[in-house]
């Protein structure tokens, strides 16, 4: 595919917005709320949003430059840009890809089957479903697998339509839906008795919650929320032609993927405070809590404790099904677009041939949730504690390759990349030298985030466990 025949945003705007619906997903809704509550609250955001700013945009700038400057899918660009050694960043990107999409699809799959079952609920009545039945329908193989192509498929669906009539339209479409959802919810949210706790918990200050551990998880989740680290996001900047404002984009798909995380917060804290039986629940035992809260606590308080209940629960999980599903189309078109232009293929078959990876992944996954017991409770060394295929691939993931991803395309983007390309990308002053915010942003690519990233991946291989 050369330049003149290279698909095109229709707009910068609607790459911003796909962008946005790269980063804003699961790990908004559910984990940002979920290691919030569990760091002590408003110290965690602090230290997450210092993460954000100085590792998380910067790689996303560097990401996006990347692509921009080569015009090329994440393997191509490298190799284009740096020479061939360089394009092993790519593969281990795309190989990364496959892995996060595998166990994303099984979590994706369960927000469309909460979304019909609330819908039947809505209209029906809501019973509650015995305490056993999460996970029976965990173990329940076929349903997950089931549930986990039909998410594969929807994902394929849009990347065979393409950049334009697929990826451009959908986000044009899902992301203002999905933030007219958070804003719906949250003024709904704001009506409970739980209010004042619940964002006092959001912005108070405590410190002593924060330790080393802490720490970790602010910055490796900054890295997953963004979506950076596996060079989906260089896929998607080789659809922007000419000179674009790069940090400028970068900048806004930050931010809103963070004032998503938040909104999260500010839907979910008030409520959790306005029922006492969730907040005690929540108090005793985090660790069941994290799935089956959003999967079974929410739904039956959506239910019995919220005014307009019935609305708001099909909407919540129609919200976390738009915001997974422009999560997961990253990751496959970076997949796609590599097997285009490394083989040669048309898009068509090579999204096909992706998905085909992908769902091995999947039904993997999707078995290891207690349908099959080996697969369930394998672990391997550098898992640590963690059992089953599906917590293995996330562990690998958002401890070792995203950061080690990250790691790479900081030092590709900020040493390897020509200061001319940094400046005809990101802006020059009068003498074509690279302006200031651009210097600035070479001066985060160079120093900060290589020693950020590199400190994540020493206490990684010292044993701590962020995923
Ligand atoms: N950014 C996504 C989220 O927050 C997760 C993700 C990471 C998706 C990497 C694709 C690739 O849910």
């Amino acid at each position: 595919m050369d330049e003149a025949s290279r698909p095109r945003w229709t707009s910068r705007l609607s790459f911003t917005l796909a962008a946005a619906g790269s980063a804003v997903g699961l790990g908004n809704l559910w984990k940002f709320p979920y290691i919030t509550w569990d760091h002590g609250g408003g110290a965690f955001v602090l230290v997450y949003l210092v993460c954000i700013a100085a590792l998380g945009f910067p790689l996303m700038t560097a990401e996006i430059l990347i692509g921009c400057a080569a015009q090329r899918s994440a393997v191509d660009a490298f190799a284009r840009l740096g020479g061939r050694a360089w394009s092993a960043v790519g593969w281990l990107g795309v190989f990364t890809s496959v892995l996060v999409f595998s166990f994303y699809a099984v979590v994706a799959g369960w927000s469309v089957y909460s979304l019909v079952r609330c819908l039947r609920w809505s209209f029906r009545g809501y019973v509650a479903p015995p305490p056993e039945a999460f996970g029976a329908f965990m173990a329940n193989g076929p349903v997950q697998v089931g549930l986990g192509f039909g998410f594969i498929a929807l994902t394929a669906g849009v990347v065979i339509l393409g950049v334009r009539a697929g990826i451009d339209r959908m986000a044009r479409v899902l992301m203002p839906a999905l933030f007219a959802i958070l804003i719906y919810m949250l003024i709904t949210s704001l009506t409970l008795p739980g209010v004042p706790r619940g964002l006092a918990y959001l912005v108070h200050l405590d410190f002593s919650a924060i330790d080393r551990e802490a720490v970790l998880v602010a910055l490796g989740h900054a890295f997953f929320t963004l979506s950076v680290g596996i060079g989906a996001m260089i896929a998607y900047g080789s659809y922007l032609g000419g000179r674009e404002r790069i940090l400028g984009i970068a900048a806004t798909v930050t931010a809103l993927d963070t004032i998503a995380a938040l909104m999260a917060c500010a839907i979910l804290f008030p409520i959790i405070f306005s029922v006492p039986e969730l907040e005690a629940a929540l108090g005793d035992d985090r660790e069941v809590s994290s799935v089956s809260m959003l999967f079974v606590t929410l739904p039956d308080l959506f239910y019995r404790h919220l005014p307009g209940g019935i609305v708001v629960a099909p909407l919540f999980f129609a919200l976390v099904a738009f915001a997974a599903l422009s999560s997961t189309v990253p990751p496959l078109e970076l997949i796609t677009t590599t097997v285009m232009e490394r083989g040669g293929w048309r898009r068509p078959g090579a999204a096909l041939a992706a998905s085909g990876v992908v769902s091995v992944g999947m039904i993997a996954c999707a078995l290891s949730l207690g349908a099959v017991p080996w697969l369930s409770s394998v672990q391997v060394y550098v898992a640590g504690s963690k059992a089953g295929v599906l917590a293995i691939f996330d562990h690998l993931a958002a401890n070792w390759l995203l950061p080690l991803g990250g790691l790479a395309t900081c030092i590709f983007a900020g040493w390897v990349l020509p200061e001319s390309t940094v400046a005809e990308h990101l802006g020059s002053d009068e003498s074509g030298a690279p302006s200031r915010p651009a210097r600035i942003w070479r001066f985060f690519a160079r120093w900060v985030c290589p020693a950020g990233i590199g400190w994540i991946l020493i206490s990684v291989i010292r044993g701590t466990d962020f995923s």
